[in-house]
């Protein structure tokens, strides 16, 4: 199981449907949940939080919380659920997050944490991973991170994900805390030095692919967040670069399966623009770019499936007057959206797995 290039989990962005998105874009990319509170799990619609597309694999479960039990039940839900991986939030500075007592403030209790994961294990037997920071507050020495990190490992962590900024607990906004505490790439390169048999993911600050390879022959695997939102298909280039694969995607045929996905999602009661709010930037920086936005965040509200592809010969009109790529590849939309819709594969993974 590979490491390498992951998204971000990213709450009110990687959604079911942005994953749906970014798996068409590339095949290797490891993609997270949103994070969801365990207690939110337990007591919410966990089909609501938990359902997939079996498209989206290699797929992880980022959850939130501080109480062995309850993580232990979230655990067995997310391998009744069929996930690749558990991810256990220990980095997210929110007030709120931190009244519950998870997130970023659990860096203080490194004994506490390894209880959790344990349990986690125990009742999933699913990889169990962790989101951390540098430190937290006046935790703030690479000693303190590898004693951190060593306690973890020997409750049997093996893979740590670490945004490479510490977290301020008071006064900062969780915005803020994703630019101001001073970013430190070197204590994570040096955790691989100093821990070789564990492997480190690097996230935080990573623009591009090219900055992603730079950091890759440092450690084992780089995490992009919001870069990825600003322009989805820098994955693209990925498949070649990151992955060794030879196939190429193109944005044409990617807005086809959104569109064949988007079908199949009406009917079940799922709005084209909870769809369609993720496609916004598929053109960042291309001819029509702006046009194709504006058209997708004008839909009616009863828009269907056939209007993204009305909004891709809009701008294949437009692009094919100016320089740049030309679009014009949709002439008989209908028929490739009928075609992409005979590809596509079995549908969400709740049957199967929601007597859980
Ligand atoms: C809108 C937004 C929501 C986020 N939600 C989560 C979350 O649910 N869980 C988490 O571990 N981190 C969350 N983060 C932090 C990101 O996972 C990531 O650590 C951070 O953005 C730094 O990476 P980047 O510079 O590549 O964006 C969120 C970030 C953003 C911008």
């Amino acid at each position: 199981m590979s490491w390498r290039l992951s998204v971000a989990p990213m709450m009110g962005f990687t959604d079911r449907h942005f994953r749906f998105l970014l798996r068409q874009i590339s095949q290797g990319v490891r993609l997270y949940t949103e994070m969801i509170p365990d207690q939110a799990l337990l007591h919410g619609d966990p089909q609501r939080f938990l359902d997939f597309h079996p498209q989206e694999h290699p797929l992880a479960l980022q959850v939130g919380g501080s109480q062995p039990e309850s993580l232990a039940r979230a655990a067995r839900l997310a391998k009744a659920w069929g996930y690749d991986e558990l991810n256990l939030n220990l980095g997210c500075p929110s007030p709120r997050v931190q009244q519950a007592g998870f997130g970023a403030c659990l860096m203080r209790d490194p004994l506490r944490v390894a209880e959790c994961l344990g349990a986690m294990w125990e009742a999933s037997r699913l990889p169990v991973t962790v989101k951390h920071r540098l430190g937290a507050d006046e935790l703030e020495s690479y000693g303190y991170l590898a004693s951190f990190v060593e306690r973890l490992a020997q409750a049997g962590v093996g893979v740590f994900i670490i945004h490479a900024r510490k977290a301020w607990l008071q006064g900062l906004s969780p915005k803020e805390n994703r630019t101001l505490p001073p970013l430190r790439y070197a204590w994570v390169y040096q955790l691989k030095r100093d821990f070789p048999e564990l492997l480190f993911v690097l996230n935080g600050g990573i623009k591009d692919l090219s900055e992603a390879e730079g950091h890759l022959r440092w450690v084992d695997g780089v995490m992009i967040g919001r870069a990825v939102c600003r322009d989805p298909f820098l994955l693209a280039e990925a498949n070649s670069l990151v992955f060794g694969l030879a196939r190429e995607v193109d944005r044409v045929e990617v807005v086809f399966k959104m569109a064949a996905y988007a079908e199949e999602q009406l009917q079940r009661g799922v709005p084209l623009k909870a769809i369609a709010r993720h496609l916004l930037n598929l053109f960042h920086a291309q001819p029509g770019g702006k046009l194709w936005r504006r058209r997708l965040s004008e839909l009616p509200t009863h828009a269907g499936p056939e209007a993204l592809l009305e909004a891709l010969e809009v701008i294949g009109a437009q692009a094919s007057r100016g320089p740049g790529e030309g679009v014009k590849r949709s002439t008989s939309a209908e028929t490739r959206l009928k075609e992409h819709g005979e590809e596509r594969s079995e549908g969400f993974s709740s049957s199967s797995a929601g007597s859980a």
